[in-house]
């Protein structure tokens, strides 16, 4: 079976059993200021999972182009990919775990020609005040899957959603492909990561919504939201070790080893793969309208082109290729993706244009960078040496970063953040500045750092502990520093969901609203800050969007926008049971 087979046979199984086939949405998200990307089959219908009436029906089918940025320095091995797709199906207030389970089954079955004897499920065992999911291990055994292959876990495994801040989630029940190699060791298991057991579908049984407090209550409807990772069960189907072996990438990784002369295989694989992945993923994004930018989606497809670019330059290939793996990507894909073939031309346009202008300056950065590894004392590179590669080089410092860490080096990045921040103040009337000119003064830094704390403390409540609440806030022209109650270290992964969050949140260019209050109407309205105790005192109350209410003078940006970017340069503790962040603001 090929893709094309696969989405297909997907389709018309479903289609039979009363579902109308749905379009796929834009990569890009219409109404979700929380995410880049879509990521989900199910996230462009939140509105009908939430009870609105969807106009084909209750029963729903498609395959959906997604993106998940998470993971790009990951792409190269067996399994990360930036761009996928989602073989999705719906009940939307329709049929619920029974049906959804059995149709689950006889496609794998039926459909695909899958044996239940390779398949292992996992269940909700219940947890946060939601009860465990034994209605649904109890079907699974009826449709012939034995206790010992199906296994319970808690909402870090078994649960899904809401794809944004807030929306509809629920417990599901995940569909494991068993490759048939021992188990590694005990408690080897489906939610192990060694290999054994491929996740290959995802059913959620939708009927929570989870509110801006982290709260969850009943949905109207209950709904069943399903995905299935398209590339994985080629994967599967066609019998090889990974998805970059399957007929999808052929083509692609024949153009690339024809462009440069190289064989995919050895010490080159992990450049193959992820130069295929990442032109892959820009040409959809670009289809849809993306275009390199020094922020937001914009700069995702920026960073793939940049990067894909220099592994192509590290096989030897020194000019402009992307668009002719564009062009293979288009003819796999421009019949389920006809968006692709209106829009190739400004596909090429977004590649080669930002291809230039990366390897005008490629080369000669390389060569400062080795010189640079060079001259390293010690294991670590000068600051204001990364900084000159960014600036006059366009090197992404992600990218700097990486390139150290093969030398077994790395970057001060506190120490470039501060080259960042200096330069920046000097090239405000620069002419490439994005937002609103003039000179630089300081109340306009402090300004933009007032508001980046208010989404910063909105972050922190939303992703780590809804109990924090600020400790102390200090702003200066060139940093933002918060301290607020918690009693452990946040992880680099944590601070990094932080950066995200609210960076999407500037993205966004929500505008900041300031409204006048009492205090106690304030207490209603759920403003959170540093509350006074004058009995009827009047406040004000900045508001951004749907994220954050809070008491405080002010003064703010008037829109999200004018922060720019915004990046956590420390996390340490401060005293007993209280953490500090510095964070910075740039263009
Ligand atoms: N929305 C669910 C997922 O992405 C099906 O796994």
């Amino acid at each position: 079976m090929d893709a094309q087979e696969l989405r297909t046979a997907y389709v018309e199984f479903f289609k039979e059993r009363g579902h109308a086939q749905i379009g796929s949405a834009s990569l890009v998200p219409e109404n979700d200021p929380t995410v880049l990307f879509t990521t989900a089959g199910m996230h462009p219908l939140v509105p009908y999972l939430l009870g609105e009436k969807h106009p084909m029906g209750k029963r729903l089918v498609n395959f959906q182009k997604c993106v998940r940025t998470g993971d790009i320095d990951e792409v190269g091995d067996p399994t990360h990919l930036t761009f996928f797709e989602m073989l999705g199906n719906w009940s939307l207030g329709d049929y619920f775990k029974e049906e959804s389970i059995e149709y689950s089954r006889d496609f794998l079955v039926k459909g695909l020609g899958l044996s239940l004897d390779d398949i292992a499920v996992t269940v909700f065992k219940g947890e946060g005040g939601i009860p465990r999911d034994t209605e649904t291990a109890a079907i699974w055994e009826r449709m012939g899957i034995p206790k010992e292959r199906i296994f319970y876990y808690g909402m870090e495994d078994n649960w899904w959603g809401p794809a944004g801040l807030t929306g509809p989630c629920g417990p599901d029940t995940e569909i494991f492909y068993d490759d048939g190699r021992p188990a590694c060791g005990e408690g080897c298991g489906p939610a192990c990561r060694c290999g054994k057991y491929v996740e290959i579908w995802n059913n959620v049984f939708m009927e929570y919504y989870k509110d801006e407090k982290g709260d969850f209550s009943p949905l109207k409807q209950r709904n069943v939201d399903t995905g299935m990772g398209l590339e994985r069960v080629l994967g599967i189907l066609q019998g090889v070790g990974t998805v970059y072996e399957t007929t999808l990438f052929t083509g692609i990784i024949s153009k690339i080893e024809e462009i440069s002369g190289r064989e995919y295989a050895g010490d080159d694989v992990r450049a193959f793969r992820i130069i295929a992945d990442h032109v892959r993923a820009a040409t959809f994004m670009l289809a849809d309208g993306v275009f390199p930018a020094r922020m937001g989606a914009g700069y995702i497809v920026r960073r793939l082109i940049r990067r894909a670019s220099r592994y192509m330059s590290g096989l030897g290939y020194e000019e402009n290729f992307m668009g002719a793996v564009a062009d293979v990507v288009i003819d796999e894909y421009g019949d389920a993706y006809p968006e692709l073939r209106r829009n190739a031309k400004a596909v090429h346009r977004g590649l080669d244009e930002e291809e230039e202008r990366f390897r005008k300056t490629l080369r000669k950065g390389l060569r400062r960078f080795d010189a640079l590894a060079e001259e390293a004392v010690g294991d670590t590179l000068d600051g204001e040496q990364v900084f000159r590669l960014f600036d006059t080089f366009g090197f992404p410092v992600e990218l700097t970063a990486e390139l150290a860490r093969e030398r077994g080096k790395r970057v001060d990045m506190a120490d470039f953040e501060n080259r960042f921040r200096e330069h920046q103040d000097k090239s405000r009337a620069g002419a490439d500045q994005t937002f609103k000119g003039g000179l630089a003064d300081s109340g306009e830094e402090t300004t933009k750092l007032h508001t980046a704390t208010h989404l910063l403390h909105a972050a922190l409540r939303e992703l780590i502990d809804p109990g924090i609440t600020q400790k102390g806030s200090n702003i200066t022209a060139e940093r933002l520093r918060f301290d607020f109650n918690f009693d452990r270290k946040i992880t680099r992964e944590e601070l990094d969901g932080i950066e995200e969050y609210v960076n999407n949140i500037i993205a966004k260019d929500l505008p900041v609203e300031c409204r006048e209050m009492t205090l106690d109407e304030a207490t209603d309205f759920g403003a959170i800050g540093v509350f006074g105790d004058k009995y009827g005192e009047v406040v004000k109350v900045y508001c951004i969007g749907e994220y954050s209410k809070e008491l405080c003078g002010g003064p703010h940006v008037s829109r999200t926008s004018e922060i720019g970017t915004f990046k956590i340069t420390k996390e340490e503790s401060s005293a007993a049971g209280v953490r500090r962040i510095r964070a910075v603001v740039g263009k």
